[in-house]
């Protein structure tokens, strides 16, 4: 793949939970987000006093929530990254959020996203079941299903009560080809399902901290 230069601008580590990227503006919603960005002393305070956990977020962690508009202006910024974010907004809203991606980047500029590859995880579930049902039936066990299912239901998508993954769970299955389709909707051109850290972006290290299903575009 050739890798064209990307264009001068701020590069976006939107969704950024504990990774916090030297380079980069690091945006997050969360409560916890707004607790060590906005109000930095009252979070020291509640840390030393054993009240809550140590955060990554900190003063530099710019708080926004996704589903309002970018504050950005248009063709703006010159790269966006977001691992696992995406699957926490319904298709409509990650479609929305995907566009207003395009819309703040500068002609050339990159965005890169990064989720978990829902086809995998319902073929280790398919896999599972046909491994049952190839036993004879007083042989088989429900455990290995319920396990996994249970993966899905509780730390996947229910919605957790009080701060459970900061109020933020998963709300969307994605795979390549929804994907792929989703930023082309948007406008992207030269649109690729990747592999971790085979980037167009030079320091994507710095953001991407483990594989998935990653797929990077080009705003035209
Ligand atoms: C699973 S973490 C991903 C952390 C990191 N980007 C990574 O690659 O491991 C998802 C992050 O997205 C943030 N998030 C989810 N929905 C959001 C929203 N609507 N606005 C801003 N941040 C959001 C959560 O607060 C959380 O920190």
């Amino acid at each position: 793949m050739a890798m064209a230069e990307l264009p001068e601008g701020d590069k976006l580590n939107l969704g950024c939970g504990p990774v916090h990227a030297a380079g980069w503006i690091n945006i997050d919603g969360s409560n916890r987000a707004y607790l060590a960005s906005r109000l930095n002393q009252i979070d020291c305070l509640l840390v030393k006093f054993g009240l809550i956990p140590p955060t990554e977020f900190c003063k530099s962690t710019k708080y926004h929530n996704l589903f309002k508009r970018l504050p950005y202006p248009d063709n703006s910024v010159a790269c966006i990254y977001a691992g696992e974010l995406w699957e926490h907004f319904e298709y409509e809203d990650a479609s929305n959020l995907t566009k207003e991606c395009y819309r703040i980047l500068r002609p050339k500029g990159v965005l890169r996203v990064r989720v978990p590859d829902s086809p995998a995880f319902w073929e280790r579930y398919l896999h599972l079941y046909r491994e049952e049902m190839s036993k004879p039936r007083n042989e088989r066990k429900a455990k290995p299903l319920i396990e996994h299912t249970q993966m899905f239901f509780n730390d996947i998508c229910t919605r957790k009560k009080y701060l459970g993954s900061m109020g933020h769970t998963h709300k969307w299955n994605f795979d390549e080809v929804q994907l792929v389709e989703m930023f082309e909707m948007s406008g992207f051109i030269h649109v690729e399902r990747m592999q971790f850290r085979e980037s167009r972006i030079p320091d994507v290290d710095r953001v991407e901290v483990s594989g998935f299903l990653i797929v990077e575009g080009v705003k035209q």
